[in-house]
């Protein structure tokens, strides 16, 4: 039996899950999208005389987030009407609110241990039967569902979108050993026919499939620049525009995943190979560099390339 999902939770409302937040209001199912509550107030706050347990304080990261949806470009939203169906909010206050979402997805950062401190929340507070998934790059789906209850382990899985969500066709869907396989067929048929993605069910392996061979080929291809003293440009160049894929370039394309999120999908794999493979999933010093300045691409308006597209980084 295939199941309906009429509405959805996004846990974590960055690059990933604010786009994938749209992409299902885009197809009109309402979203909940939960992000943490902030530490600190920012100075605007305090001028205003907020306090930390201020809503707009408490949902000030998913609310900026949802906002700007309206900015990005390409638009990831197809209307802007469509922003209606995202509530914003936050883990705390929220959460209870999680039993009604059929379909809850967790798009926070790159770190099992967060995934699963959430995953330990969701466990408590979801329906039984709900969908849970994750949009990891590579994690193990295993071992995320660890010490999780046997309703949830049978109703999760991963669910690996790409950047931007509403452009990327393929979607990885990651079933673990435990996962119902009705579950499985059920999330396969909504994202072909409700979302419009190109399903590919992978082995819950290091990265999964595409980033596998993705971030292999991005680290080779840094690898062999710096060798040969050719710049970002030159690079971008010969792996974008000129070979007929302007969207793709290789640093464009990091800039756009954002760097703290591609070391963190690389180091994922450094952990788990042996020998050669391992030489070739270590991330450069260069990089580890940008991201201690906190050049992390586009989210953070810097990383290879300044807003208006000018190259900035120069090798030595
Ligand atoms: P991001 O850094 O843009 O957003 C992460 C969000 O999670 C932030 O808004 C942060 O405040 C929130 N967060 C952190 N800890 C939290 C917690 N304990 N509870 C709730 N929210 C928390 O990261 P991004 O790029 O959106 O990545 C999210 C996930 O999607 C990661 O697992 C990443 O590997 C995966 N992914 C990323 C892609 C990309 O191109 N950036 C592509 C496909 C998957």
């Amino acid at each position: 039996m295939v199941r309906k999902i009429r509405k959805a939770c996004v846990i974590g409302s960055g690059v990933m899950g604010s786009g994938i937040a749209a992409h299902l209001a885009n197809v009109g199912i309402p979203v909940l999208l939960l992000d943490i509550v902030p530490k600190d107030l920012t100075p605007e706050e305090k001028e205003k005389g907020l306090t930390l347990q201020d809503k707009a304080v408490r949902n000030r990261i998913a609310e900026t987030n949802k906002a700007k949806l309206l900015k990005q470009k390409p638009a990831p939203l197809t209307k802007k009407e469509n922003l209606e169906l995202i509530e914003a909010g936050n883990l705390e206050d929220d959460l209870p609110r999680i039993r009604e979402a059929d379909w809850i997805i967790e798009a926070v950062v790159e770190n099992l241990e967060v995934k699963r401190s959430v995953f330990e929340k969701v466990d408590r507070y979801r329906r039984p039967g709900s969908i849970v998934s994750s949009n990891t790059s590579g994690i193990s789906v295993r071992q995320m569902a660890e010490g999780r209850s046997e309703d949830f382990k049978r109703h999760f899985l991963g669910t690996h979108f790409f950047n931007p969500p509403r452009y990327l066709k393929l979607l990885e869907i990651i079933p673990a050993e435990e996962t119902d396989p009705e579950v499985t067929e059920t999330m396969k048929t909504f994202a072909e026919d409700v979302l419009g993605k190109g399903v590919v069910i992978a082995k819950d392996t290091p990265n999964f499939i595409a980033n596998r061979i993705g971030t292999y080929g991005l680290l080779v291809t840094v690898r062999e620049m710096v060798k040969g003293g050719y710049s970002v440009g030159e690079v971008d160049s010969v792996t974008g525009p000129l070979i007929g894929r302007p969207k793709s370039a290789t640093f464009r394309t990091l800039d756009v995943v954002g760097l703290d999120t591609f070391v963190h999908v690389a180091n994922n794999v450094y952990h788990q190979v042996e020998g050669e493979e391992k030489e070739v999933f270590k991330v450069p010093d260069f990089v580890l560099k940008m991201l201690e300045k906190g050049w992390l691409g586009a989210k953070s308006g810097q990383g290879f390339y300044l807003k208006k597209g000018k190259e900035i980084f120069e090798l030595d």
